[in-house]
């Protein structure tokens, strides 16, 4: 079957498509019916089985004959460090810790947080949570410890497993300091804490809280996977929304079974026991799907990679890991691909490496602009598939469906919608527009297998942020169209969320550390184009009358306090003092004329400005720091 037979079976009868990938998965009761409508317009799949995750990502490989192939290639270029985990030694890790933490009185259903860089074990720690059903909660490691204390409140994890530090081109950074500061501003406090000492940069443990990883597992029993509903939460994942309150992204188990195995081969084109590498990091939702989980559940060997695309220790590195462990397919943002463009423009590095076994490669979590795509193509000499998704769904919603049928690429497309999504354009009322023109993009409820089902302990916020502004649809936060083929575009966020360096971040949130500033009266963060990391955040604020200090002292400050309190992670490095903001006559203010002309486009004199003078006085401010050009 092509994809056009594959996307009409799954609309012809959505269930018996996903009754039929559930066949893949191996249950310890097997699902008596796909969906679970019982409380729409909130939906569950496969509620009444019962299954394991870790179960399905390392123990059933070990039963099938995949014991000694590798499930985890660790390649750390920062520290020089590699290493190999196969599935039986993955299935004594996994076993081994959850008995610790099981026997540290972990039981199903409890919250454990995970704050670890990318090293083998954070892989170990989330399948030893998925082993006795706990649910946890990976933080990216480049987040302060105010944000990883606010996640600390709002999941209220029992434990908290951690790394004593990460590693950065240049700099150690010590992860304990940052725990320790997070379990001090949360106001609820974890029982206890694992701790991975790397030789890097080990740290102090506080007696009777804090627990040496290896130490912990001394003389306990390994644990047997615990059953758990097909509903029950697999992972919480916080992602930005348009407050500085992140949103807690909840990811059910059975459906994330189903549907991660069905794109690895659909999608990913990969086959049980192929090499397959997600350059990103556990910390994001790439992660989660296509780093541990995706790949380990479908038998493939997944890379662990602790490094960047370009200084660790050239622009060659990526084709180094492809050549030397053989990876089939391989999966990036386009950020990775613009740096290494810039450092290598001629593509000269990649003549010193055989990276034949690559079969394609896959980019998303950002605009795929389409000078990457064809440098990437004409360099690589494979096809580039761009793909859209994001955490809320955890896996592709469009795409090219490589492994059923390789749709001729339209560059600036991420190509068509993957069966399970009805993906439409609407306008502002909720009607579907015709081909070719902008709107807001939404998906037809109910959202297939593994997608979110909720938020964490926000049921409302989730029924406000996704389901109230077209009803009978899931907004997707983006705009874009759909042309006469079906292939669809992405063009923009409907919402102030930026995306740097395929991270996705809140203007939002930044405002709120901006206004927590003693001289900051009022202030706004917008996205400016930035060429290397797609968008960067730039803040304008504005002082209180009578404020002794400088502005470079203010900027100074204000740069400092996001690095703080929201983490490196932010690339907040971009600030300017004005006398005032642009609005409208309600007060709302300018947002989306700023960047326009932050971005030097064209762009129409608001028919509701107070005052456009201000527009010039913005445009004043930017010029000096290379933006608004004439
Ligand atoms: N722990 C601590 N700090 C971290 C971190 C981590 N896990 N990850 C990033 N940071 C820090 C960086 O050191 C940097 O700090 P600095 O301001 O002191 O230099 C800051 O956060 C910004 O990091 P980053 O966005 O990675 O920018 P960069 O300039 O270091 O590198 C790229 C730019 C394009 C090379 C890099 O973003 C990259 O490799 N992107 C790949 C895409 C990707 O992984 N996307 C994830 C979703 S698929
Ligand atoms: P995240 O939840 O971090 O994966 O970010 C999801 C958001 O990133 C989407 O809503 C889009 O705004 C953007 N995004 C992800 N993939 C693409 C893509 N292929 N093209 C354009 N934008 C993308």
């Amino acid at each position: 079957m092509g994809y056009s037979e594959v996307y009409k079976s799954w609309q012809d009868d959505p269930e018996a498509f996903w009754m039929d990938q559930a066949s893949t998965i191996d249950w310890v009761k097997p699902p008596s019916r796909a969906l679970n409508a019982d409380n729409a317009p909130l939906y569950e799949w496969f509620t009444d089985a019962q299954v394991n995750a870790c179960y399905n990502a390392v123990d059933r490989h070990v039963e099938n004959g995949r014991a000694d192939q590798t499930a985890i290639i660790y390649d750390s270029p920062i520290t020089g460090k590699k290493g190999t985990t196969s599935f039986a030694e993955l299935q004594v890790q996994t076993a081994s810790l959850a008995g610790a933490l099981r026997d540290q009185g972990i039981v199903s259903g409890d919250r454990v947080i995970i704050y670890m860089p990318m090293v083998p074990e954070a892989l170990v720690a989330m399948l030893a949570c998925a082993r006795i059903g706990a649910v946890h909660s990976v933080v990216f490691g480049g987040f302060a410890a105010n944000e990883l204390a606010v996640r600390i409140d709002d999941a209220t994890p029992k434990a908290i497993i951690a790394a004593s530090c990460g590693v950065e081109p240049g700099r150690v950074v010590a992860y304990k300091p940052l725990l320790d500061g997070a379990i001090d501003l949360a106001k609820h406090k974890p029982n206890f804490t694992v701790v991975l000492q790397r030789e890097e940069g080990p740290c102090d443990l506080i007696a009777g809280r804090d627990h040496d990883w290896h130490d912990v597992q001394v003389g306990v029993t390994p644990a047997d996977c615990v059953p758990v509903s097909g509903d029950h939460p697999a992972y919480i994942l916080y992602t930005s929304g348009t407050t500085g309150a992140p949103k807690g992204v909840v990811r059910p188990t059975a459906g994330h079974l189903v549907a991660l195995q069905w794109t690895m081969k659909s999608i990913y084109n990969v086959d049980p026991g192929d090499v397959f590498w997600a350059a990103s990091d556990v910390g994001w939702v790439v992660g989660h799907s296509y780093i541990c989980y995706g790949p380990l559940i479908t038998g493939n060997t997944t890379v662990v990679f602790e490094g960047k695309p370009v200084g660790t220790p050239d622009a060659g590195t990526f084709w180094r890991v492809i050549e030397e462990h053989n990876v089939r397919s391989f999966f990036t943002a386009p950020t990775a691909f613009r740096a290494i463009k810039r450092e290598d423009p001629k593509g000269e590095l990649i003549k010193n490496y055989d990276i034949s076994c690559l079969r394609a490669l896959y980019l998303a979590g950002e605009r795929a602009d389409p000078d990457t795509i064809e440098w990437a193509q004409k360099i690589m000499g494979v096809p580039v598939y761009d793909h859209w998704w994001q955490t809320e769904t955890g896996y592709t919603i469009a795409g090219n469906p490589a492994g059923i049928e390789a749709l001729p690429v339209k560059i600036g497309s991420p190509t068509v919608a993957m069966p399970g999504y009805d993906v439409q354009i609407l306008d502002d009322g909720g009607h579907q527009i015709p081909a070719g023109e902008l709107g807001a993009i939404a998906i037809k409820l109910p959202l297939p297998p593994g997608t979110l089902p909720t938020l964490w302990n926000a049921e409302d916020r989730f029924k406000k942020s996704y389901l109230n502004t077209f009803p009978g649809y899931y907004e997707t936060g983006d705009a874009g169209m759909i042309d006469e083929d079906g292939y669809l575009y992405i063009m923009a966020r409907t919402d102030d969320v930026i995306n740097v360096a395929g991270h996705r971040l809140s203007t939002g949130a930044m405002e709120e550390v901006l206004a927590g500033h003693p001289d900051v009266a009022e202030c706004a963060v917008i996205g400016v184009g930035d060429a290397l990391k797609g968008q960067l955040p730039l803040g304008f604020v504005c002082t209180n009358n009578g404020t002794e200090k400088s502005d470079a002292d203010i900027q100074a400050d204000c740069i400092k306090l996001v690095r703080e309190k929201i983490g490196p992670v932010a690339a907040f490095k971009l600030v300017t003092v004005v006398d005032r903001l642009p609005k409208t006559r309600s007060g709302k203010i300018l947002r989306g004329t700023m960047v326009d002309i932050a971005d030097s486009k064209p762009y129409k004199m608001p028919a509701t400005i107070d005052d456009p003078v201000i527009l010039d006085e913005i445009k004043a401010a930017l010029v000096p720091m290379g933006y608004a050009k004439d």
